[in-house]
């Protein structure tokens, strides 16, 4: 098996899909691995180091060549792009959020896995690219924080007196969430964790944060509506979502940070602070909001930009992981290997009936074959959106 590792085209992308390590190891499955030149140069690997793994370095048109192309992100589509396309590919493209992308490749006779359709099951914690990214966002957003609020995270007891610590408020305890509140913790500062599945209570506990509980019952919320069977969030109604937003308020109102990572698998991320919650904040505080990708937490923050609300600094990076580019590569390599040694058990491509490859498979022989992605593909051509 030819396999190709192609170079990002996403300008504020530094990761790369397999490091040299990652290489070596494909290459002991017995794949010839072609890397595109620079593939990996902003993760700060050479093309040397991926020659000295065993690989052959290649023109862009060779590695897409390839029976397999690997990325981080998705392969370039749209006006410009033209050459030759791997007739499988894995990448990360969200198509349960994006779905027309799926259809291009559809259109293209691509077929598709998407690493972000991992179950999120034992067999597969080894491929989980979700959690591994969200670590590192977690971690970045805290370190972007501290480095942004005008006073130290830990409390201080010095000769010029006592500087009190941080007060930092995350909501959402996933896996970005729970990375964000360990890392604020090692920082010094107080923390206080939220999130709305009520089995994430003894998770922020754990981290050494102060849980805080909702009673969303009067608006109509239990337990089966907040959580669906696989263990994540379900949205809101707009009764539930007003009275957490009114429940919070106070709880961000006291903050000096707060770090928002809601999010619900395919669909809009859920408003938790409203602008009039970040105006109640004290000018210099920080709000990091995670979600930005699909529509934000925040209402006031915009994906990549710097906004200044009365004093409150509000930032909704999408580039986070990115900016911790060689870790991130690393783990993202892992994850990759562990999918491909999966996905071609004896050096070959082996497209079986499995539970892992089907919930990752999104595109073959022509068509969307992923029934999710296949249902917001329908949704979005009826509202004409994407
Ligand atoms: P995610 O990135 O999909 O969402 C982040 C967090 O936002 C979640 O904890 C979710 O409950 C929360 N959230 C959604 N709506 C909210 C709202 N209205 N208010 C407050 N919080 C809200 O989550 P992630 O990190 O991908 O984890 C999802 C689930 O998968 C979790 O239950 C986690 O424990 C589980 N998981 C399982 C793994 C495994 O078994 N291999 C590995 C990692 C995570």
């Amino acid at each position: 098996m030819r396999l190709g590792l192609l170079r990002e085209f996403a300008s504020m992308e530094s990761r790369v899909a397999l490091v040299p390590d990652g290489v070596e190891s494909m290459v002991a499955h017995g794949c010839d691995v072609l890397v595109e030149q620079n593939a990996g140069t902003a993760a700060g690997i050479g093309d040397d180091a991926y020659r000295a793994a065993g690989a052959s370095v290649v023109t862009t048109a060779e590695a897409r060549a390839a029976d397999l192309a690997v990325s981080v992100r998705d392969l370039p589509t749209g006006d410009g792009v033209d050459g030759a396309r791997p007739p499988l590919f894995v990448g990360v493209f969200d198509p349960l959020w994006m779905p027309q992308r799926a259809q291009h490749h559809a259109a293209e006779g691509i077929c598709t896995f998407s690493m972000d359709l991992v179950p999120r099951i034992t067999r597969a914690q080894t491929m989980d690219v979700l959690s591994s990214m969200g670590t590192i966002a977690g971690y970045e957003a805290v370190l972007l924080a501290a480095s942004r609020l005008p006073q130290m995270f830990p409390l201080m007891m010095t000769a010029a007196g006592t500087l009190a610590p941080a007060r930092v408020l995350v909501l959402g305890a996933g896996v970005a969430g729970l990375q964000a509140i360990a890392t604020s913790r090692r920082l010094g500062a107080v923390v206080e964790g939220y999130d709305v599945r009520p089995a994430a209570v003894e998770q922020i506990r754990s981290m050494g944060a102060r849980a805080v509980e909702l009673d969303l019952s009067a608006a109509g919320a239990d337990a089966a509506s907040v959580e669906d069977s696989g263990g994540y969030a379900r949205a809101q109604s707009e009764d539930v979502a007003g009275r957490q937003q009114e429940l919070l308020a106070p709880y961000v109102a006291a903050s000096d940070v707060v770090i928002t990572t809601a999010a619900i698998p395919g669909r809009a991320s859920p408003l938790l602070l409203t602008a009039g919650m970040v105006d109640a904040m004290a000018p210099g505080s920080v709000v990091i909001d995670l979600a930005s990708e699909r529509g934000g937490n925040c209402a006031v923050s915009q994906s990549d930009v710097e906004v200044d609300r009365g004093g409150v600094t509000v930032l909704a990076p999408t580039d986070l992981v990115s900016r911790c580019a060689r870790h991130a590569s690393q783990m993202f390599s892992r994850n990759l290997v562990a999918f491909l040694r999966h996905l071609a058990p004896d050096g070959e491509i082996d497209l079986r009936d499995d539970e892992i490859l089907s919930a990752m498979l999104v595109t073959r022989d022509g068509a969307v074959v992923h029934p999710g992605v296949a249902e917001a593909l329908d949704g979005s051509e009826a509202t004409g959106e994407g």
